[in-house]
């Protein structure tokens, strides 16, 4: 069977091939401190064998949840944020029909998602909809008193009451949180919520296998037994006694530390299957919470492409150099779908005609790929036989490892994000929450 591949060689006129081994034994060493736990960070690393660790009689508990939810709603709203709720975006748009939302007919409970914005019209918006469907609620959330899904949870509960009873509210709300601690562990047991545990040692951007990725997806009927396959397969493909050569992981990390070093400051996540947008949002995350602190780390932005091609193109090709190219590059589409010949042929376009329009779209990427070689991007490939849960298990177990790899060759701590508390502080000082009324004043007195 075919795994996830990874091609570096359209990089090598801009770092040499020595260059990038040469960093073959500090990527392995890096690897070897995630599996052993003696690096930067090593309280978190609860992730590194999780696609091994899960146990039947999780994924058991997990599906026979999911079984008697599914029945009674149309809708399932995930209540999170960040990495509460990117992965299990990432996987749910990747798999789910374009226009499910269009479709007469849902044949599974749809996903939707709150807590991750303040917005009060999305909140609004959102609660008009639920008035007329049937909907359970997973509420997603580590530390258990993030400000944006709690302020969500709050107005969601106080709504499902309402509209189904207080007690049957409780068969369908589920909570995810920590173990013992945190606002939301204490209400779930108050109130008699199902709940699930997000380990201690993993943190939430490397949660998408823990129940707050596989409850939700389970619900909305993807596979997830298939996901963590997956994952588990490209732990053996990646581990630190796999031949540097042959670990994409280690590969991966590697040639981008190599292209940040060399300028490259920012590295582009391209899609040529739209469909993978959130997919680039959750590596956005992933990578940019992992390696952005103490003044390093290359900046991860994204494209959905041939799209972007026409508002992101130019400066891609011509604007500054410091961008490096990284694409998920899809071998076969699901459909198959020809241009059909046209007797006017008024679009000029009949030398196209019997072609399907994959064949179009893989020419884009090749001829794209190229240019922007041409124009002082280059271009690393991650290619992936088919979108199916088992390859988005394995894309995605890739991507965590390569970054704890890459923020230990940066020599940052690729697990805390102590950055994130400082709008937070700021935040509450403005609205005056009891504990910060110090920094209230003195904010205040800026902002005049
Ligand atoms: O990766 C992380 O740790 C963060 O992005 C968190 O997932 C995010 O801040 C949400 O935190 P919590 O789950 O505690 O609400």
């Amino acid at each position: 069977m075919e795994n996830l591949k990874i091609n570096i060689e359209k990089v090598f006129d801009f770092v040499g091939k020595d260059e990038i081994f040469s960093l073959k034994a500090n990527a392995l060493a890096s690897l070897n401190s995630l599996h052993k736990k003696t690096g930067k960070g090593s309280d978190f690393l609860g992730w590194v064998n999780l696609p091994s660790q899960i146990t039947g009689a999780e994924m058991d508990d997990i599906e026979n949840t999911s079984r008697i939810i599914r029945t009674r709603i149309d809708l399932v709203v995930v209540v999170g944020i960040g990495g509460s709720y990117l992965g299990t975006r990432a996987v749910a748009e990747a798999l789910t029909h374009s226009f499910e939302y269009l479709k007469d007919k849902n044949t599974n409970p749809q996903i939707i998602y709150a807590g991750q914005n303040l917005g009060e019209d999305y909140l609004t918006e959102l609660l008009e909809i639920l008035d007329k469907k049937r909907y359970a609620i997973v509420v997603i959330s580590k530390s258990g008193t993030t400000t944006e899904p709690a302020v969500a949870f709050r107005i969601l509960k106080r709504h499902l009451e309402a509209k189904v009873g207080r007690e049957e509210a409780k068969n369908l709300i589920i909570a995810i949180t920590d173990e013992k601690k945190g606002a939301l562990r204490k209400m779930a047991g108050d109130e008699g919520y199902k709940t699930y545990v997000i380990p201690g040692d993993v943190g939430g951007r490397y949660s998408v296998l823990t129940p707050v990725g596989l409850v939700p997806l389970a619900i909305a009927g993807f596979d997830i037994r298939s996901l963590v396959k997956g994952a588990k397969d490209m732990l053996a493909l990646t581990l630190p006694e796999v031949a540097f050569e042959k670990n994409p992981a280690a590969l991966y990390a590697s040639t981008r530390y190599l292209l940040y070093r060399k300028g490259k400051k920012i590295e582009i996540l391209a899609n040529y299957e739209n469909k993978l947008h959130y997919l680039a949002e959750w590596w956005k995350q992933l990578y940019g919470e992992s390696e952005g602190k103490e003044g390093k780390g290359i900046f991860p932005g994204s494209v959905d492409l041939t799209a972007d091609l026409h508002s992101m193109g130019q400066y891609i090709q011509e604007g500054e150099r410091i961008l490096m190219e990284t694409v998920i590059s899809i071998k076969s589409p699901k459909a198959s779908l020809e241009i059909p010949t046209d007797d006017d042929n008024l679009d000029g376009l009949n030398f196209l005609a019997g072609k399907r329009i994959d064949e179009v779209n893989k020419m884009a990427e090749l001829g794209t790929m190229l240019a922007h070689i041409d124009g002082g991007v280059p271009n690393i490939q991650v290619l992936l036989p088919v979108l199916n849960e088992y390859y988005i298990g394995q894309l995605m177990y890739f991507f965590e490892i390569a970054c704890g790899i890459s923020g230990y060759l940066l020599g940052v701590n690729p697990f805390n994000q102590p950055g994130v508390e400082a709008y937070k502080k700021n935040m509450f000082a403005l609205l005056d929450k009891p504990g910060f009324e110090s920094e209230s004043a003195d904010i205040k007195k800026r902002l005049k």
